[in-house]
């Protein structure tokens, strides 16, 4: 049967009688449109009734080879015709083989182990899950804490709410969550008055180990976002901090925990953001451009040491315990190999390379703008920090919703910009090109123009 309520309007309503949308006030839509997509393609998002929205932030990261991209739909068709799915305990299937395979070859080195899951906060349950079973399984059933930065964000499931630590997302649930410790976060945006980005990171680090000299006893992990805080503000820091925090890791016989969901695949100038501090975490964990925005998958790397803390004769009660239905899923282990076989194909890192050397291009007049605090790139992610009070960094009141303005005035012009609070970011699909770059700025230029008025 076709629904004759098919145009944009008729769509939202449908839709505001039966769901409820995530990160929404439902109210809000009251004034804000909802908008529905009906077709995909390249970095466009095409409405129903034919509006195009360039996604200037790959539909919440995941999107990197662009919408409805023909190679890896044709891989999904034909893994679909051969199988959807199987139970992947006591059962396995080839894509999953070839897909750990490859991660293992191209992830840190020592990062040998691959454990499935289908959602980047499922991935850090995970991690933090296994850490803190591994020091059971070696006798330190004291181990029970985790250290987090300040800022940090690693999902909203209780387990990955707990070590993030934004307020919007925390606040209400937090007698609910664990309570890890938190160290500063060495985001350069917070630096004192004439310190370098390095000299923050060091200077973080020193905090760090005052912190684990009087708690690493019952510390499992320090887990962080490398380079990029994402949700938090994409805040961004020396990978110096990242060498660091391997050390200390090491001396304090603590895991590291390298959640790569957003930075992973090529978004920050290198294929993992660890490559860039030359490190290998104990846990990584991967999701959103492993599947290239296709289908929900995860999943945590860790290294043998690990894995063989767990290898034991059945009754010994050992046996790591955590499984989803949908774990290695087959549809979207090969999407994800299909995503792996690009990235082998293309040169898509020196394309990002250009692509981000002129979105910094295009961005660095806004430095002077009186509204603005602060432009920072790392690779494919750039953010500008918008204040009320440029000489004092003075944040806008949130109440006042800037970002949401610019939000506006982004799809009036057919852009999707999704600010976080005051700051206004770009992660774009790989595939988008530098006319279509210009468009993002030019947009995001007036729109903030618009959210500073008055
Ligand atoms: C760094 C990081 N970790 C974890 C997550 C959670 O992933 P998911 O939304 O798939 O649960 C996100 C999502 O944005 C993220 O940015």
């Amino acid at each position: 049967m076709t629904h004759p309520a098919s145009g944009n309007v008729a769509l939202a309503t449908r839709d505001l009688k039966h769901v409820w949308h995530p990160c929404t006030q439902m109210q809000d839509h009251e004034s804000v449109p909802l908008v529905p997509i009906v077709r995909g393609e390249g970095a466009w998002l095409i409405d129903a009734e034919g509006r195009r929205y360039l996604d200037g932030i790959s539909s919440w990261w995941t999107n990197i080879f662009g919408h409805a991209n023909p190679r890896i739909a044709a891989a999904l068709a034909d893994q679909a015709s051969t199988l959807e799915h199987v139970i992947f305990a006591g059962f396995t299937h080839e894509p999953a083989i070839e897909l750990a395979e490859k991660l293992v070859a191209i992830t840190p080195p020592g990062l040998d182990k691959v454990f499935f899951a289908d959602n980047g906060s499922s991935a850090v349950e995970v991690a933090l899950k296994m850490s803190f079973h591994y020091w059971l399984n070696q006798g330190h059933g004291e181990k029970t804490r985790f250290i987090a930065l300040s800022g940090s964000y690693h999902g909203e499931t209780l387990g990955a709410l707990s070590v993030s630590d934004v307020a919007l997302y925390r606040k209400t649930y937090a007698p609910l969550l664990l309570t890890p410790f938190l160290t500063p976060s060495p985001d350069a945006y917070e630096g004192e008055p004439g310190e370098n980005p390095q000299q923050t990171a060091a200077r973080r680090l020193r905090e760090l180990r005052t912190l684990l000299e009087s708690h690493a006893h019952e510390t499992c992990a320090v887990i962080v976002e490398p380079l990029v805080q994402c949700a938090g503000g994409m805040r961004m820091y020396h990978p110096d901090y990242l060498v660091g925090l391997r050390a200390l890791c090491d001396e304090f016989s603590v895991h590291f925990i390298a959640d790569e969901i957003a930075v992973g695949f090529g978004r920050t100038g290198s294929l993992f953001a660890c490559e860039q501090a030359g490190v290998s975490p104990d846990f990584m964990c991967l999701s959103k451009g492993l599947t290239a925005g296709f289908l929900p998958l995860s999943v945590t790397l860790t290294t043998n040491d690990v894995y063989d803390a767990f290898y034991a004769e059945y009754n010994a009660g050992k046996a790591f315990l955590h499984s989803h239905s949908y774990t290695g899923n087959p549809l979207a282990c090969r999407v994800a190999l299909e995503t792996l076989a690009i990235f082998r194909d293309e040169p898509v890192l020196d394309r990002n390379r250009k692509l981000a050397a002129h979105l910094a291009q295009r961005l660095a007049p806004l430095r002077d703008h009186p509204h603005v605090a602060d432009v920072r790139q790392t690779g494919m992610i750039a953010a500008v920090e918008l204040v009320a009070d440029k000489a004092t960094r003075r944040p806008f009141d949130s109440k006042e919703r800037r970002g949401m303005r610019v939000y506006l005035h982004g799809l009036q012009q057919g852009v999707l910009l999704r600010p976080l609070g005051n700051v206004v970011y770009f992660m774009p699909p790989y595939v988008v090109t530098e006319q279509e770059i210009d468009l993002l700025v030019d947009t995001a230029i007036a729109g903030i123009e618009r959210a500073v008025a008055g």
